[in-house]
């Protein structure tokens, strides 16, 4: 399948609902979970075209391990309730990060990032993951947006 660029809408609903789409399109019929994840931080960072780092990072045992990504190599396990993304694993909830200076124990991976957003990927009850998504613009990512990823982390 080749990629057809799409124009995203600036309205946030209906941002998120053509997201939603091209990610059942690239994912659709998929079963393996790391073709689907690739694809979905492809797709997610195609949208967001003001990110810097778009990824995922894996429930591996008591840390999380970084899985498909777009973005500057990045630092590979996270333990349980350290930095953004343990955070949102360990107390359950989305965390958004309007400033990464100012979030105690934020792990700097991508030295440009200023704004990022870490959503729970959620399965039986169970946290399984986290999308991660940074952006070099300080307050990038607002509580609209912290809704409308997850509604959209559910077709993961
Ligand atoms: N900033 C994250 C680490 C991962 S990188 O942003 C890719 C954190 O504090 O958990």
């Amino acid at each position: 399948m080749s990629y057809i660029e799409v124009e995203y809408p600036v309205e946030k609903t209906a941002f998120y609902e053509m997201l939603a789409r091209q990610l059942e399109l690239y994912m659709g019929g998929e079963r393996n979970q790391t073709a689907r994840l690739a694809n979905a931080s492809a797709v997610l960072a195609q949208a967001f075209g003001d990110t810097n780092w778009v990824g995922f990072y894996l429930v591996d045992g008591d840390t999380l391990a970084v899985g498909p990504f777009q973005g500057k190599p990045a630092v590979s396990r996270i333990g349980y309730g350290k930095g953004v993304c343990g955070t949102a694993w360990a107390r359950r909830e989305s965390q958004v990060v309007e400033e990464v200076s100012c979030f105690p124990g934020h792990i700097a991976c991508d030295c440009a990032s200023r704004s990022e957003i870490v959503v729970p990927l959620w399965r039986d009850g169970e946290i399984w993951g986290v999308l991660d998504m940074d952006s070099a613009l300080p307050g990038r990512f607002t509580q609209d947006d912290r809704a409308g990823l997850e509604r959209v982390v559910r077709l993961l």
